[in-house]
């Protein structure tokens, strides 16, 4: 048996540990990612091999959100991919703004970048005090971190020009408050916001959504995951609803994917097709 089977039987073995042991499941992930993952966070944790790994993780429980951090990846930013934020600004709102309350559910929302950057736009647009953010992560660690809102002040340059690149109207200067090294969001707004942990493998429908964004999350998973996850989407939107995924993901492989039609095609930006449009032949 050569390195890379040997390999490939300590991944599977630590995934059914870590499913039995703490009831995480990602045997549905893409599997060439996670095993770069777990061998990194393996390096990382200084353990010789993966075994030595799933053994730590095993005995170990307060090992348990840094493993998590490593298998998830929970890296974002501010105003990413800001012809998203543009169009969301200018298409997307404008066409939700008829709504007397509108539900965004934000599915991986990481360390919150993006869910700041929602409430930014939609205090812009003037819809925030009629919308309710709903932010899911599967890690509990990146919800705190979410919640708080501190990141590194290196970081508000790039997160500048995104905001400006995506017509913001202000300055993002004018959201954050900076202290040494680090730069504070404004914690006004997070009063529509509500983080709670959501699992897209195992959880069911979380709320009745006029917008969903799932960015860079399910490029993590394999087809048949993001197949299932895109019936749970497509069963949380309100007809019409919006879906947006990240650039580099697409519905061409899902079977769930029939009725969410795409509104910007590049942008990654699909829509819910009205009951009527359902029923057409
Ligand atoms: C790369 S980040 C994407 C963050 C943000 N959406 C963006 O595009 O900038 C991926 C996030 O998905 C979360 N995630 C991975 N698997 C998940 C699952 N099964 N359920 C919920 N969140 C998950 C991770 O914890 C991580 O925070």
């Amino acid at each position: 048996m050569d390195a890379k089977e040997l390999d490939d039987i300590e991944v599977a073995l630590f995934i059914q540990a870590m499913q039995r042991r703490h009831g995480y499941d990602f045997s549905q992930y893409a599997p060439a990612s996670l095993k770069r993952r777990v061998q990194q966070l393996a390096d990382q944790l200084q353990c010789r091999t993966i075994s030595g790994l799933t053994e730590r993780m095993l005995h170990e429980p307060p090992l348990l959100p840094r493993v998590l951090d490593g298998l998830t990846v929970p890296a974002s930013d501010m105003f990413r991919d800001p012809g998203l934020f543009r169009s969301l600004r200018e298409q997307v709102l404008p066409m939700l703004a008829s709504y007397p309350q509108i539900n965004i559910w934000q599915a991986g929302c990481a360390h919150g970048q993006e869910v700041y950057s929602l409430a930014i736009l939609l205090e812009e647009t003037g819809l925030y005090e009629r919308t309710q953010i709903f932010a899911t992560d599967l890690s509990e660690r990146a919800l705190r971190q979410a919640e708080e809102g501190i990141y590194p002040a290196r970081e508000a340059q790039q997160w500048s020009r995104n905001y400006q690149a995506s017509g913001g109207t202000c300055s993002l200067a004018d959201y954050y408050s900076a202290r040494y090294n680090l730069i504070k969001l404004d914690q006004r707004l997070r009063r529509n916001v509500t983080f709670a942990q959501h699992n897209l493998v195992s959880d069911g429908v979380f709320c009745e959504a006029h917008l969903i964004l799932c960015r860079n999350v399910m490029i993590y998973f394999s087809n048949v995951l993001q197949d299932r996850v895109l019936a749970l989407f497509r069963d949380s939107l309100v007809r019409g609803g919006f879906l947006c995924l990240g650039l580099r993901e697409s519905l061409d492989y899902a079977a769930n994917a029939a009725s969410l039609a795409p509104f910007d095609e590049r942008l990654r930006i699909f829509r819910l097709a009205s009951q009527a449009e359902r029923k057409a032949p």
